[in-house]
Protein backbone atom coordinates (compact mmCIF):
# COMPACT_ATOMS: atom_id res chain seq x y z
CA UNK A 1 0.00 0.00 0.00
CA UNK A 2 1.21 3.25 -0.93
CA UNK A 3 2.34 5.45 2.06
CA UNK A 4 0.01 8.34 0.57
CA UNK A 5 -2.75 6.09 0.64
CA UNK A 6 -6.32 8.22 2.02
CA UNK A 7 -7.83 5.16 3.32
CA UNK A 8 -4.58 4.61 5.70
CA UNK A 9 -4.70 8.10 6.61
CA UNK A 10 -8.28 8.61 7.55
CA UNK A 11 -8.59 5.96 9.41
CA UNK A 12 -4.95 7.18 11.34
CA UNK A 13 -6.54 10.67 12.06
CA UNK A 14 -10.14 9.21 12.64
CA UNK A 15 -8.17 6.86 15.86
CA UNK A 16 -5.66 9.71 16.90
CA UNK A 17 -5.79 8.95 20.61
CA UNK A 18 -6.93 12.39 21.93
CA UNK A 19 -10.20 12.24 22.57
CA UNK A 20 -9.02 10.27 26.56
CA UNK A 21 -6.66 12.91 26.71
CA UNK A 22 -6.79 15.90 30.12
CA UNK A 23 -5.51 18.94 28.52
CA UNK A 24 -4.60 21.07 30.88
CA UNK A 25 -5.60 25.17 31.63
CA UNK A 26 -2.23 26.77 30.46
CA UNK A 27 -2.11 24.28 27.46
CA UNK A 28 -5.67 25.65 26.45
CA UNK A 29 -4.65 28.99 27.15
CA UNK A 30 -1.52 28.39 24.85
CA UNK A 31 -3.56 26.57 22.31
CA UNK A 32 -5.86 30.09 21.71
CA UNK A 33 -2.15 31.78 21.15
CA UNK A 34 -1.32 29.38 18.56
CA UNK A 35 -3.18 30.31 14.81
CA UNK A 36 -5.53 27.34 13.85
CA UNK A 37 -3.61 26.68 10.54
CA UNK A 38 -0.22 26.20 12.49
CA UNK A 39 -2.05 23.49 14.37
CA UNK A 40 -3.32 21.84 11.51
CA UNK A 41 0.49 21.80 9.65
CA UNK A 42 1.73 20.41 12.87
CA UNK A 43 -0.89 17.66 13.31
CA UNK A 44 -0.63 16.57 9.30
CA UNK A 45 3.18 16.53 9.86
CA UNK A 46 2.89 14.22 13.03
CA UNK A 47 0.54 12.48 11.55
CA UNK A 48 3.06 11.76 8.33
CA UNK A 49 5.48 10.75 10.56
CA UNK A 50 3.52 8.38 12.50
CA UNK A 51 1.88 7.04 9.20
CA UNK A 52 5.30 6.20 7.53
CA UNK A 53 7.31 5.51 10.38
CA UNK A 54 4.44 2.74 11.27
CA UNK A 55 4.24 1.62 7.24
CA UNK A 56 8.19 1.12 7.19
CA UNK A 57 8.45 -0.85 10.54
CA UNK A 58 5.43 -2.65 8.99
CA UNK A 59 7.00 -3.27 5.90
CA UNK A 60 10.72 -3.88 7.06
CA UNK A 61 8.39 -6.42 9.69
CA UNK A 62 6.62 -8.53 7.12
CA UNK A 63 10.27 -9.84 6.18
CA UNK A 64 12.04 -12.35 6.88
CA UNK A 65 15.29 -10.99 7.32
CA UNK A 66 18.16 -13.35 8.37
CA UNK A 67 19.05 -12.97 11.62
CA UNK A 68 22.11 -11.19 12.61
CA UNK A 69 23.84 -8.51 15.36
CA UNK A 70 21.55 -4.79 15.59
CA UNK A 71 22.89 -2.75 13.38
CA UNK A 72 24.24 1.31 15.18
CA UNK A 73 23.46 4.15 13.43
CA UNK A 74 25.73 5.68 10.33
CA UNK A 75 28.55 2.75 10.65
CA UNK A 76 26.05 -0.08 10.96
CA UNK A 77 27.55 -3.63 12.34
CA UNK A 78 31.36 -2.22 11.09
CA UNK A 79 32.21 -1.94 14.77
CA UNK A 80 32.05 -5.80 14.81
CA UNK A 81 34.75 -6.48 11.70
CA UNK A 82 38.33 -6.70 12.82
CA UNK A 83 41.27 -6.26 10.09
CA UNK A 84 40.70 -10.17 9.43
CA UNK A 85 36.60 -9.63 8.41
CA UNK A 86 36.49 -13.55 7.37
CA UNK A 87 37.37 -13.95 11.10
CA UNK A 88 35.34 -11.68 12.93
CA UNK A 89 32.10 -13.25 10.20
CA UNK A 90 33.15 -16.57 11.07
CA UNK A 91 33.10 -15.81 14.89
CA UNK A 92 29.51 -14.04 14.26
CA UNK A 93 28.26 -16.92 11.83
CA UNK A 94 29.16 -18.95 15.36
CA UNK A 95 26.34 -17.11 16.65
CA UNK A 96 23.69 -16.39 14.29
CA UNK A 97 23.59 -19.24 12.12
CA UNK A 98 24.96 -19.89 8.45
CA UNK A 99 23.36 -16.82 6.60
CA UNK A 100 22.96 -13.76 8.61
CA UNK A 101 22.49 -10.40 7.75
CA UNK A 102 24.37 -7.32 9.08
CA UNK A 103 24.35 -3.91 7.62
CA UNK A 104 28.09 -2.30 6.66
CA UNK A 105 27.49 1.45 6.99
CA UNK A 106 24.43 2.44 4.88
CA UNK A 107 24.10 -1.17 2.62
CA UNK A 108 22.60 -4.57 3.82
CA UNK A 109 25.40 -7.13 3.60
CA UNK A 110 24.36 -11.22 4.16
CA UNK A 111 26.92 -14.16 4.87
CA UNK A 112 27.08 -17.13 3.96
CA UNK A 113 28.87 -19.60 5.95
CA UNK A 114 28.07 -23.05 4.99
CA UNK A 115 28.12 -25.67 2.01
CA UNK A 116 23.96 -25.91 1.79
CA UNK A 117 23.93 -21.80 2.24
CA UNK A 118 26.72 -21.43 -0.81
CA UNK A 119 25.15 -23.72 -3.38
CA UNK A 120 21.45 -21.71 -2.46
CA UNK A 121 23.14 -18.36 -3.47
CA UNK A 122 25.77 -19.65 -5.90
CA UNK A 123 23.71 -22.65 -7.89
CA UNK A 124 19.95 -22.29 -6.80
CA UNK A 125 19.29 -18.46 -7.30
CA UNK A 126 22.59 -17.85 -9.38
CA UNK A 127 21.29 -15.41 -11.80
CA UNK A 128 19.69 -13.46 -9.14
CA UNK A 129 23.16 -12.87 -7.18
CA UNK A 130 25.82 -12.85 -10.62
CA UNK A 131 25.93 -8.88 -10.15
CA UNK A 132 28.96 -6.74 -8.71
CA UNK A 133 28.23 -4.05 -6.52
CA UNK A 134 29.75 -0.54 -8.27
CA UNK A 135 32.61 0.04 -5.81
CA UNK A 136 35.23 2.13 -6.10
CA UNK A 137 38.06 -0.20 -6.60
CA UNK A 138 36.28 -1.14 -10.17
CA UNK A 139 35.86 2.31 -11.24
CA UNK A 140 39.22 3.93 -10.75
CA UNK A 141 41.06 0.72 -11.03
CA UNK A 142 39.54 -1.03 -13.86
CA UNK A 143 38.31 1.47 -16.19
CA UNK A 144 34.50 2.28 -14.72
CA UNK A 145 34.23 -1.65 -14.25
CA UNK A 146 35.58 -2.35 -18.13
CA UNK A 147 36.95 -5.80 -16.82
CA UNK A 148 34.86 -8.72 -15.80
CA UNK A 149 35.44 -9.37 -12.61
CA UNK A 150 33.79 -5.81 -11.52
CA UNK A 151 31.43 -5.64 -14.76
CA UNK A 152 27.88 -5.62 -13.39
CA UNK A 153 25.68 -8.84 -14.51
CA UNK A 154 25.05 -7.73 -18.10
CA UNK A 155 25.25 -8.31 -22.24
CA UNK A 156 28.97 -6.73 -22.02
CA UNK A 157 29.87 -9.08 -18.72
CA UNK A 158 27.93 -12.33 -20.66
CA UNK A 159 30.53 -11.20 -24.03
CA UNK A 160 33.53 -10.79 -22.17
CA UNK A 161 32.95 -14.30 -20.33
CA UNK A 162 32.15 -16.20 -23.76
CA UNK A 163 35.60 -14.38 -25.14
CA UNK A 164 37.42 -15.98 -22.27
CA UNK A 165 35.70 -18.69 -22.24
CA UNK A 166 35.99 -19.75 -25.75
CA UNK A 167 38.80 -17.76 -27.27
CA UNK A 168 41.67 -17.72 -24.18
CA UNK A 169 40.97 -20.62 -21.82
CA UNK A 170 39.65 -23.30 -23.88
CA UNK A 171 41.59 -26.84 -23.69
CA UNK A 172 43.33 -26.27 -26.91
CA UNK A 173 44.41 -22.24 -26.40
CA UNK A 174 45.64 -23.48 -23.05
CA UNK A 175 47.38 -26.42 -24.54
CA UNK A 176 49.28 -24.54 -26.90
CA UNK A 177 51.02 -22.41 -24.39
CA UNK A 178 52.29 -25.67 -22.45
CA UNK A 179 55.31 -24.87 -23.71
CA UNK A 180 55.57 -21.35 -22.14
CA UNK A 181 54.89 -23.05 -18.85
CA UNK A 182 57.47 -25.82 -19.17
CA UNK A 183 59.91 -23.10 -20.14
CA UNK A 184 59.36 -20.61 -17.27
CA UNK A 185 59.32 -23.50 -14.76
CA UNK A 186 62.46 -25.16 -15.33
CA UNK A 187 64.26 -21.33 -15.56
CA UNK A 188 62.27 -21.26 -12.36
CA UNK A 189 63.75 -24.52 -10.53
CA UNK A 190 67.41 -23.23 -12.30
CA UNK A 191 66.62 -20.38 -9.89
CA UNK A 192 65.92 -22.64 -7.05
CA UNK A 193 68.91 -24.76 -7.71
CA UNK A 194 71.56 -21.40 -7.75
CA UNK A 195 70.00 -20.42 -4.68
CA UNK A 196 70.06 -23.84 -2.73
CA UNK A 197 71.81 -23.71 0.82
CA UNK A 198 71.06 -19.95 1.33
CA UNK A 199 67.75 -18.62 2.83
CA UNK A 200 65.34 -17.96 0.34
CA UNK A 201 61.82 -15.36 0.26
CA UNK A 202 60.08 -18.56 -1.25
CA UNK A 203 57.20 -15.58 -2.67
CA UNK A 204 59.24 -13.21 -4.25
CA UNK A 205 60.20 -16.77 -6.88
CA UNK A 206 56.81 -17.92 -6.85
CA UNK A 207 55.61 -14.39 -8.37
CA UNK A 208 58.18 -14.13 -10.57
CA UNK A 209 57.56 -17.85 -12.23
CA UNK A 210 53.66 -17.11 -12.35
CA UNK A 211 54.06 -13.31 -13.69
CA UNK A 212 56.55 -14.46 -16.54
CA UNK A 213 54.08 -17.02 -17.48
CA UNK A 214 51.10 -14.80 -17.15
CA UNK A 215 53.13 -12.41 -18.92
CA UNK A 216 53.84 -14.50 -22.17
CA UNK A 217 50.54 -15.96 -22.22
CA UNK A 218 48.57 -12.51 -22.22
CA UNK A 219 51.07 -10.13 -23.44
CA UNK A 220 53.15 -12.50 -25.66
CA UNK A 221 56.72 -11.04 -23.64
CA UNK A 222 57.73 -10.70 -20.73
CA UNK A 223 57.86 -6.43 -20.49
CA UNK A 224 59.40 -6.16 -17.49
CA UNK A 225 63.18 -6.39 -16.82
CA UNK A 226 64.42 -8.53 -14.66
CA UNK A 227 67.27 -7.06 -13.16
CA UNK A 228 67.86 -3.46 -13.17
CA UNK A 229 65.96 -1.02 -15.27
CA UNK A 230 67.13 -1.32 -19.42
CA UNK A 231 66.47 0.78 -21.76
CA UNK A 232 64.33 -1.62 -23.18
CA UNK A 233 61.64 -2.23 -21.07
CA UNK A 234 58.99 0.08 -19.37
CA UNK A 235 58.95 -1.58 -15.53
CA UNK A 236 61.02 -3.63 -13.69
CA UNK A 237 59.93 -7.04 -12.62
CA UNK A 238 60.02 -4.74 -8.91
CA UNK A 239 57.80 -2.00 -10.14
CA UNK A 240 55.53 -4.13 -11.74
CA UNK A 241 54.86 -6.74 -8.90
CA UNK A 242 54.53 -3.78 -6.85
CA UNK A 243 51.47 -2.30 -9.00
CA UNK A 244 49.95 -5.76 -9.19
CA UNK A 245 50.36 -5.66 -5.06
CA UNK A 246 49.00 -2.61 -4.96
CA UNK A 247 45.92 -3.72 -7.39
CA UNK A 248 45.35 -6.45 -5.15
CA UNK A 249 44.98 -4.56 -2.05
CA UNK A 250 42.73 -1.65 -3.22
CA UNK A 251 40.35 -4.25 -4.66
CA UNK A 252 40.10 -5.86 -1.33
CA UNK A 253 40.34 -3.19 1.22
CA UNK A 254 37.18 -2.02 2.96
CA UNK A 255 37.01 1.29 1.51
CA UNK A 256 34.39 3.67 3.72
CA UNK A 257 33.06 5.49 1.14
CA UNK A 258 31.54 2.37 -0.85
CA UNK A 259 29.42 1.64 2.41
CA UNK A 260 28.89 5.18 3.43
CA UNK A 261 28.38 7.24 0.50
CA UNK A 262 27.61 10.07 1.93
CA UNK A 263 31.65 9.91 3.29
CA UNK A 264 33.32 9.56 -0.10
CA UNK A 265 33.99 13.00 -1.04
CA UNK A 266 36.44 12.83 2.22
CA UNK A 267 38.23 9.98 1.15
CA UNK A 268 39.08 9.04 4.47
CA UNK A 269 41.58 6.47 4.09
CA UNK A 270 43.03 7.94 0.99
CA UNK A 271 42.51 4.81 -0.97
CA UNK A 272 40.54 6.63 -3.86
CA UNK A 273 43.96 8.69 -4.44
CA UNK A 274 46.03 5.76 -4.45
CA UNK A 275 43.40 3.95 -6.81
CA UNK A 276 43.14 6.81 -9.28
CA UNK A 277 47.42 7.04 -8.99
CA UNK A 278 47.57 3.48 -9.76
CA UNK A 279 45.43 3.71 -12.67
CA UNK A 280 47.77 6.20 -14.18
CA UNK A 281 50.64 3.71 -13.33
CA UNK A 282 48.62 0.92 -15.68
CA UNK A 283 47.41 2.95 -18.15
CA UNK A 284 51.10 4.14 -19.26
CA UNK A 285 52.12 0.53 -19.25
CA UNK A 286 49.12 -0.73 -20.92
CA UNK A 287 49.55 1.72 -23.60
CA UNK A 288 52.97 0.94 -24.32
CA UNK A 289 52.42 -2.52 -25.17
CA UNK A 290 49.71 -2.24 -27.08
CA UNK A 291 51.32 0.42 -29.07
CA UNK A 292 54.01 -2.04 -29.72
CA UNK A 293 51.38 -4.89 -30.42
CA UNK A 294 49.92 -2.63 -33.18
CA UNK A 295 53.06 -1.66 -35.01
CA UNK A 296 54.72 -5.16 -34.98
CA UNK A 297 51.30 -6.10 -36.10
CA UNK A 298 51.35 -3.39 -39.04
CA UNK A 299 54.70 -4.72 -40.14
CA UNK A 300 53.28 -8.06 -40.24
CA UNK A 301 50.31 -6.87 -42.24
CA UNK A 302 48.20 -9.34 -40.26
CA UNK A 303 46.16 -6.80 -37.95
CA UNK A 304 43.12 -7.60 -39.74
CA UNK A 305 43.19 -11.58 -39.67
CA UNK A 306 40.93 -12.24 -36.91
CA UNK A 307 41.18 -16.05 -38.05
CA UNK A 308 44.85 -16.77 -37.63
CA UNK A 309 44.97 -17.12 -33.86
CA UNK A 310 47.31 -19.29 -33.32
CA UNK A 311 50.22 -17.69 -33.15
CA UNK A 312 48.81 -14.71 -31.24
CA UNK A 313 48.90 -13.46 -27.40
CA UNK A 314 45.72 -12.48 -25.87
CA UNK A 315 46.51 -8.58 -26.35
CA UNK A 316 46.40 -9.59 -30.06
CA UNK A 317 43.34 -11.46 -29.84
CA UNK A 318 41.30 -8.34 -28.18
CA UNK A 319 42.74 -5.79 -29.70
CA UNK A 320 41.25 -7.42 -33.21
CA UNK A 321 37.92 -7.76 -31.48
CA UNK A 322 38.13 -4.15 -30.34
CA UNK A 323 37.86 -3.73 -34.25
CA UNK A 324 34.92 -6.40 -34.91
CA UNK A 325 31.93 -4.90 -36.05
CA UNK A 326 29.92 -7.98 -35.87
CA UNK A 327 30.28 -8.16 -31.73
CA UNK A 328 27.02 -7.76 -29.67
CA UNK A 329 28.47 -5.31 -27.29
CA UNK A 330 31.47 -3.04 -28.73
CA UNK A 331 34.51 -3.43 -26.81
CA UNK A 332 36.50 -0.39 -26.29
CA UNK A 333 40.19 0.41 -25.90
CA UNK A 334 39.55 0.66 -21.99
CA UNK A 335 37.83 -2.77 -22.40
CA UNK A 336 40.98 -4.41 -23.63
CA UNK A 337 42.90 -2.76 -20.70
CA UNK A 338 40.32 -3.57 -18.46
CA UNK A 339 40.23 -7.63 -19.65
CA UNK A 340 44.12 -7.53 -20.10
CA UNK A 341 44.39 -6.18 -16.49
CA UNK A 342 42.04 -8.80 -15.43
CA UNK A 343 44.46 -11.94 -16.81
CA UNK A 344 47.35 -10.63 -15.30
CA UNK A 345 46.39 -9.75 -11.96
CA UNK A 346 43.79 -12.03 -11.37
CA UNK A 347 46.48 -15.18 -12.25
CA UNK A 348 49.45 -14.35 -10.34
CA UNK A 349 49.25 -13.59 -7.04
CA UNK A 350 46.72 -16.27 -6.80
CA UNK A 351 48.24 -18.92 -7.63
CA UNK A 352 51.73 -17.46 -6.47
CA UNK A 353 49.94 -17.51 -2.96
CA UNK A 354 48.33 -20.90 -3.02
CA UNK A 355 51.90 -22.59 -3.49
CA UNK A 356 53.62 -20.37 -0.69
CA UNK A 357 50.88 -21.86 1.76
CA UNK A 358 50.77 -25.27 0.95
CA UNK A 359 55.03 -25.19 1.17
CA UNK A 360 54.31 -23.44 4.88
CA UNK A 361 51.95 -26.52 5.89
CA UNK A 362 54.32 -28.63 4.61
CA UNK A 363 57.16 -27.93 6.36
CA UNK A 364 55.31 -27.74 9.60
CA UNK A 365 54.88 -31.28 9.55
CA UNK A 366 58.30 -32.80 7.18
CA UNK A 367 56.57 -36.05 7.38
CA UNK A 368 54.15 -35.10 4.28
CA UNK A 369 57.06 -34.27 2.41
CA UNK A 370 58.58 -37.56 3.05
CA UNK A 371 55.29 -39.34 1.63
CA UNK A 372 55.14 -37.02 -1.34
CA UNK A 373 58.67 -37.77 -2.25
CA UNK A 374 57.75 -41.45 -2.11
CA UNK A 375 54.89 -40.53 -4.31
CA UNK A 376 56.87 -38.77 -6.77
CA UNK A 377 59.99 -41.47 -6.62
CA UNK A 378 57.26 -44.07 -7.26
CA UNK A 379 55.51 -42.58 -10.56
CA UNK A 380 58.52 -40.42 -12.19
CA UNK A 381 61.15 -41.88 -10.88
CA UNK A 382 64.36 -40.09 -10.18
CA UNK A 383 65.36 -38.89 -14.09
CA UNK A 384 63.08 -36.70 -15.63
CA UNK A 385 60.86 -33.37 -14.00
CA UNK A 386 57.03 -33.54 -13.47
CA UNK A 387 55.04 -32.91 -16.41
CA UNK A 388 51.54 -31.69 -16.60
CA UNK A 389 50.50 -34.97 -17.77
CA UNK A 390 51.67 -37.06 -14.84
CA UNK A 391 49.67 -34.44 -12.60
CA UNK A 392 46.55 -36.98 -12.58
CA UNK A 393 48.98 -39.92 -11.13
CA UNK A 394 50.23 -37.78 -8.37
CA UNK A 395 46.97 -38.37 -6.14
CA UNK A 396 48.85 -37.15 -2.95
CA UNK A 397 49.84 -33.80 -4.86
CA UNK A 398 46.45 -33.13 -6.12
CA UNK A 399 45.05 -34.31 -1.83
CA UNK A 400 47.66 -31.32 -0.59
CA UNK A 401 46.47 -28.09 -3.42
CA UNK A 402 43.02 -29.38 -2.15
CA UNK A 403 43.79 -28.97 1.22
CA UNK A 404 45.65 -26.13 1.22
CA UNK A 405 42.88 -24.56 -0.80
CA UNK A 406 40.52 -26.21 1.92
CA UNK A 407 42.48 -24.63 4.79
CA UNK A 408 44.18 -21.48 3.06
CA UNK A 409 41.85 -20.38 0.09
CA UNK A 410 43.21 -17.11 -1.50
CA UNK A 411 39.73 -15.14 -2.16
CA UNK A 412 38.39 -15.97 1.30
CA UNK A 413 34.79 -14.82 0.92
CA UNK A 414 35.47 -14.97 -2.79
CA UNK A 415 34.48 -11.49 -4.94
CA UNK A 416 31.53 -9.10 -3.53
CA UNK A 417 27.66 -10.63 -5.05
CA UNK A 418 25.16 -8.11 -5.29
CA UNK A 419 21.45 -8.74 -5.62
CA UNK A 420 19.32 -7.91 -9.06
CA UNK A 421 16.11 -8.73 -7.78
CA UNK A 422 14.44 -9.34 -4.56
CA UNK A 423 14.71 -13.31 -3.66
CA UNK A 424 14.06 -15.81 -0.80
CA UNK A 425 16.73 -17.98 0.06
CA UNK A 426 16.95 -20.79 3.21
CA UNK A 427 13.29 -19.17 3.63
CA UNK A 428 14.57 -15.51 4.62
CA UNK A 429 13.82 -12.68 2.49
CA UNK A 430 17.26 -11.22 0.71
CA UNK A 431 16.61 -7.59 -0.76
CA UNK A 432 17.49 -5.98 -3.99
CA UNK A 433 20.65 -4.27 -3.80
CA UNK A 434 21.91 -6.86 -0.96
CA UNK A 435 25.37 -7.22 -1.21
CA UNK A 436 26.64 -11.08 -0.63
CA UNK A 437 29.44 -12.79 0.65
CA UNK A 438 30.20 -16.28 0.48
CA UNK A 439 32.64 -17.32 3.08
CA UNK A 440 35.11 -20.31 2.21
CA UNK A 441 37.06 -19.48 4.98
CA UNK A 442 34.34 -20.42 7.07
CA UNK A 443 32.84 -23.22 4.79
CA UNK A 444 36.38 -24.84 4.93
CA UNK A 445 36.08 -25.33 8.86
CA UNK A 446 32.92 -26.26 8.90
CA UNK A 447 33.15 -29.06 11.55
CA UNK A 448 30.45 -30.93 10.05
CA UNK A 449 31.87 -31.16 7.36
CA UNK A 450 35.57 -31.61 7.63
CA UNK A 451 36.33 -34.17 10.60
CA UNK A 452 39.51 -32.21 12.73
CA UNK A 453 38.85 -29.03 10.43
CA UNK A 454 42.05 -27.16 12.13
CA UNK A 455 44.41 -29.74 10.97
CA UNK A 456 45.81 -29.50 7.63
CA UNK A 457 45.81 -33.27 6.36
CA UNK A 458 46.14 -33.81 3.33
CA UNK A 459 44.85 -38.08 3.41
CA UNK A 460 41.55 -36.70 4.00
CA UNK A 461 40.93 -36.39 0.25
CA UNK A 462 42.46 -39.65 -0.80
CA UNK A 463 40.12 -41.61 -2.70
CA UNK A 464 36.96 -39.19 -2.11
CA UNK A 465 35.66 -37.81 -5.01
CA UNK A 466 35.66 -33.77 -4.15
CA UNK A 467 37.17 -31.57 -6.45
CA UNK A 468 37.53 -27.66 -6.50
CA UNK A 469 35.74 -27.36 -9.91
CA UNK A 470 32.78 -25.41 -8.40
CA UNK A 471 30.66 -28.81 -7.74
CA UNK A 472 30.88 -29.34 -3.87
CA UNK A 473 30.17 -26.30 -2.23
CA UNK A 474 32.33 -27.60 0.63
CA UNK A 475 35.05 -26.84 -1.60
CA UNK A 476 35.10 -23.32 -3.47
CA UNK A 477 38.47 -21.90 -4.07
CA UNK A 478 37.33 -20.67 -7.54
CA UNK A 479 33.61 -19.90 -6.87
CA UNK A 480 31.21 -21.45 -8.48
CA UNK A 481 28.18 -20.66 -11.14
CA UNK A 482 28.06 -17.73 -13.37
CA UNK A 483 30.81 -16.04 -11.37
CA UNK A 484 33.21 -18.80 -10.87
CA UNK A 485 36.83 -18.06 -11.94
CA UNK A 486 37.36 -18.28 -15.70
CA UNK A 487 41.26 -19.01 -15.20
CA UNK A 488 40.73 -21.89 -13.12
CA UNK A 489 42.53 -24.87 -14.82
CA UNK A 490 45.43 -22.67 -15.96
CA UNK A 491 45.42 -21.57 -12.59
CA UNK A 492 45.26 -25.51 -11.32
CA UNK A 493 47.96 -26.21 -14.04
CA UNK A 494 50.56 -23.42 -12.95
CA UNK A 495 50.06 -24.48 -8.96
CA UNK A 496 50.67 -27.99 -9.60
CA UNK A 497 53.17 -28.40 -11.36
CA UNK A 498 55.17 -25.43 -10.08
CA UNK A 499 54.57 -27.48 -6.72
CA UNK A 500 54.93 -31.58 -7.85
CA UNK A 501 58.43 -30.06 -9.35
CA UNK A 502 59.31 -28.35 -6.14
CA UNK A 503 58.75 -31.12 -3.93
CA UNK A 504 60.37 -33.70 -6.25
CA UNK A 505 63.55 -31.06 -7.39
CA UNK A 506 64.60 -30.43 -3.78
CA UNK A 507 64.51 -31.20 -0.24
CA UNK A 508 63.16 -28.27 2.09
CA UNK A 509 64.06 -27.01 5.05
CA UNK A 510 63.28 -23.98 7.16
CA UNK A 511 66.38 -22.23 7.82
CA UNK A 512 68.62 -23.08 10.82
CA UNK A 513 67.66 -21.54 14.00
CA UNK A 514 63.93 -21.88 13.45
CA UNK A 515 61.28 -24.69 14.38
CA UNK A 516 58.31 -25.75 12.85
CA UNK A 517 56.34 -24.62 15.51
CA UNK A 518 57.34 -21.40 15.20
CA UNK A 519 56.14 -20.75 11.51
CA UNK A 520 53.53 -18.26 11.93
CA UNK A 521 50.14 -19.28 9.91
CA UNK A 522 49.10 -15.45 10.26
CA UNK A 523 47.04 -13.66 7.41
CA UNK A 524 46.50 -10.82 6.23
CA UNK A 525 43.45 -10.12 4.31
CA UNK A 526 42.86 -8.92 0.93
CA UNK A 527 41.38 -9.67 -2.22
CA UNK A 528 44.30 -12.05 -1.88
CA UNK A 529 44.73 -13.68 1.57
CA UNK A 530 48.32 -14.13 1.89
CA UNK A 531 50.72 -14.48 4.81
CA UNK A 532 51.39 -12.42 7.23
CA UNK A 533 54.72 -12.78 7.82
CA UNK A 534 56.42 -14.15 4.06
CA UNK A 535 57.77 -17.59 4.67
CA UNK A 536 61.34 -18.07 3.94
CA UNK A 537 63.15 -21.54 3.41
CA UNK A 538 66.32 -23.84 2.56
CA UNK A 539 66.17 -26.00 -0.45
CA UNK A 540 68.99 -28.50 -0.97
CA UNK A 541 69.12 -30.32 -4.96
CA UNK A 542 67.38 -34.37 -4.71
CA UNK A 543 67.95 -35.42 -8.54
CA UNK A 544 71.07 -35.88 -10.61
CA UNK A 545 72.64 -32.86 -11.31
CA UNK A 546 72.56 -32.83 -14.87
CA UNK A 547 68.84 -32.30 -14.21
CA UNK A 548 69.54 -28.53 -12.82
CA UNK A 549 71.63 -27.88 -16.10
CA UNK A 550 68.73 -27.49 -18.50
C1 LIG B 1 44.88 -20.26 -7.72
C2 LIG B 1 44.43 -19.57 -8.73
C3 LIG B 1 43.12 -18.80 -8.69
C4 LIG B 1 42.17 -18.69 -7.71
C5 LIG B 1 42.18 -19.34 -6.33
C6 LIG B 1 41.10 -17.86 -8.23
C7 LIG B 1 39.95 -17.55 -7.52
C8 LIG B 1 38.91 -16.77 -8.03
C9 LIG B 1 37.69 -16.47 -7.32
C10 LIG B 1 37.34 -16.97 -5.94
C11 LIG B 1 36.93 -15.67 -8.10
C12 LIG B 1 35.58 -15.03 -7.75
C13 LIG B 1 34.43 -15.97 -7.89
C14 LIG B 1 33.13 -15.33 -7.46
O1 LIG B 1 32.97 -14.12 -7.52
O2 LIG B 1 32.23 -16.06 -7.03
C15 LIG B 1 37.68 -15.46 -9.32
C16 LIG B 1 37.24 -14.70 -10.37
C17 LIG B 1 37.99 -14.41 -11.47
N1 LIG B 1 39.24 -14.94 -11.78
FE1 LIG B 1 40.29 -16.26 -10.68
N2 LIG B 1 41.43 -17.47 -9.48
C18 LIG B 1 42.65 -18.02 -9.82
C19 LIG B 1 43.31 -17.90 -11.02
C20 LIG B 1 42.92 -17.11 -12.05
C21 LIG B 1 43.61 -16.99 -13.31
C22 LIG B 1 44.86 -17.78 -13.70
C23 LIG B 1 42.93 -16.04 -14.04
C24 LIG B 1 43.24 -15.49 -15.39
C25 LIG B 1 44.40 -15.53 -15.99
C26 LIG B 1 41.79 -15.60 -13.24
C27 LIG B 1 40.85 -14.67 -13.64
C28 LIG B 1 39.66 -14.40 -12.96
C29 LIG B 1 38.63 -13.48 -13.46
C30 LIG B 1 38.68 -12.67 -14.73
C31 LIG B 1 37.57 -13.50 -12.52
C32 LIG B 1 36.26 -12.71 -12.56
C33 LIG B 1 35.11 -13.58 -13.07
C34 LIG B 1 33.76 -12.86 -13.09
O3 LIG B 1 33.54 -11.95 -12.30
O4 LIG B 1 32.91 -13.23 -13.93
N3 LIG B 1 41.81 -16.27 -12.05
N4 LIG B 1 38.87 -16.14 -9.26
Amino acid sequence: MPIGSNKLLNSIINTWPNSHINIPQSAKKMEALIPSWAVVTLICVATLAFVSKTFFQKSQNSLYLPPGPKPWPIIGNLNLIGPLPHQSLHKLSQIYGPIMQLKFGSFPVVIASSAEMAKQFLKTHDHVFASRPQMAAGKYTTYNYSNITWAPYGPYWRQGRKIYLSELFSSKRLESYEYIRVEERLAFLKRLYLLSGKPILLKDQLSRVTLSIISRIVLGKKYFSESSKSEKSIVTLEEFQEMLDELFLLNGVLNIGDWIPWLKFLDLQGYEKRMKALKKKFDRFHDYVFDEHKARNLERGENSNIKDLKTKDMVDLLLQLADDPDLEVKLTYNSVKGFTQDLVAGGTDTSATTVEWAMSELLKQPNLIKKANEELDRVIGRERWVEEKDIPRLPFIEAIMKETMRIHPVAVMLAPHLALDHCNVGGYDIRKGTRVFVNTWSIGRDPSVWDSPEEFRPERFLGKAIDVKGQNFELLPFGSGRRMCPGYSLGLKMIQSSLANMLHGFKWKLPDDMKEEDLSMDEVYGLATIRKFPLVAVTEPRLPDHLYHM
